[in-house]
């Protein structure tokens, strides 16, 4: 993939520019991190480590390297005078759920999928995933993803069984649809911080990236206590996920968990029996909130690779498919409704 002209700034010896304490400079010389590539390519405990600073020092590190590097910060004013503030959207493959959306996924905010586990988060991830490389006459952004994995190892085989039926209708996508996805593995909710803050932004800045994928922002979210901490944690993970989405112009889809309630719970936006995790304060950072789910009906198909078979006539062999439903919880340009879909072995599908 092809650098951006700024390349250089990223790699050069960067460590005289900084205004630092010189003791900072000259333990990141001897360690040999010079470059806002490699300093901010590396995680907080492992210069830590190589530095042999205090973690107060490092962090002033990253803060110095950060602000030399990154583009200014834009303001909504910036947007509305390069005429650069219009939402563009990522098409999801499927002409009735673009429609729905107003015209696929946008590349503005944060857009959280959430529903129950199965209902198909990961499905649509991964086919907007293929459609965000998509050229924008075919309703894609031309550009790669990058693809953060929380839960469980990245779906490569489900990944190249749609990748197989999607070359067959998108003449017009990149040779290898594989190669513009940066799966980024992370243990836990530190990391994922840290990840956002810093590796992230490097990433963003040297290749074109028209999608982050965070798969799932719940788990490691979840799996610690719920406190003030975590909660400062989660505010700074959707405050500089939208920093990265104003100033890159991308597409950031936060997929999300629910957990059951009793009773109707409208304060989440939702009125069933599940509501999303993590509480008000990450509802306050996403932008649109997509709910999805199974619902009771079916349809049938002819048989393609891989589904299930229910009866055979006498040419060909009929399938039976979930109705799934993708419905707008909150969006700040869309009313509450709700778009049924498929998930077929080619990905996901309308229901005509
Ligand atoms: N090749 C395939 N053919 C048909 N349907 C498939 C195929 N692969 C996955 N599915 C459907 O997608 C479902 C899984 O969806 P997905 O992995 O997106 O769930 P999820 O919402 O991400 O769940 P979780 O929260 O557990 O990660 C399966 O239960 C199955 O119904
Ligand atoms: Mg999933």
């Amino acid at each position: 993939m092809m650098e951006s002209k700024g390349s250089h700034k990223w790699t050069k010896n960067i460590l005289n520019e900084l205004d630092i304490n010189p003791k900072i400079v000259v333990c990141a010389k001897k360690a040999g991190y010079v470059s806002a590539s490699s300093i901010l390519g590396a995680s907080h405990n492992e210069l830590e480590e190589k530095l042999g600073l205090s973690s107060f020092h490092i962090k002033n590190f990253i803060d110095a390297v950060t602000s030399h590097v990154l583009p200014k910060k834009t303001s909504a004013w910036d947007l509305s005078q390069t005429g650069e503030g219009d939402p563009k959207h990522i098409t999801l493959g499927c002409q009735n759920l673009d429609n729905f959306l107003g015209g696929g996924v946008p590349a503005q905010g944060i857009t959280e999928m959430t529903g129950q586990s199965g209902s198909g988060k990961t499905q649509i991830a991964l086919q907007l995933s293929l459609c965000a490389q998509l050229p924008p006459v075919a309703g894609g952004l031309g550009k790669g993803v990058a693809y953060i994995c929380t839960e469980s190892q990245f779906p490569t085989a489900r990944l190249q069984q749609m990748v197989k039926h999607f070359k067959a209708q998108h003449s017009k996508g990149p040779a290898s649809y594989t190669d513009g996805i940066f799966v980024h593995h992370i243990p836990d909710m530190d990391s994922l911080v840290d990840c956002v803050r810093y590796q992230l932004p490097c990433l963003l800045s040297q290749r074109p990236i028209g999608l982050v994928v965070l798969d799932s922002v719940a788990s490691p979210f979840r799996a610690e206590e719920s406190n003030m901490e975590n909660k400062n944690l989660l505010y700074t993970l959707g405050y500089q996920l939208h920093q990265l989405a104003a100033t890159y112009h991308i597409a950031i889809v936060a997929i999300n968990q629910v957990t059951s309630v009793i009773g109707n719970n409208n304060l989440y936006g939702h009125s069933g029996n599940v509501v999303p995790t993590l509480g008000l304060t990450w509802a306050n950072l996403v932008t649109t909130r997509l709910m999805i789910g199974r619902t009771d009906s079916h349809v049938q198909a002819e048989q393609t690779e891989g589904s299930r078979q229910v009866k055979k006539s006498s040419s060909k062999t009929i399938v039976e498919y979930n109705v799934r439903e993708l419905e707008v919880i909150f969006c700040p340009w869309l009313g509450k409704k709700s778009c049924p879909f498929v998930v077929t072995s080619k990905g996901i599908e309308d229901v005509e």
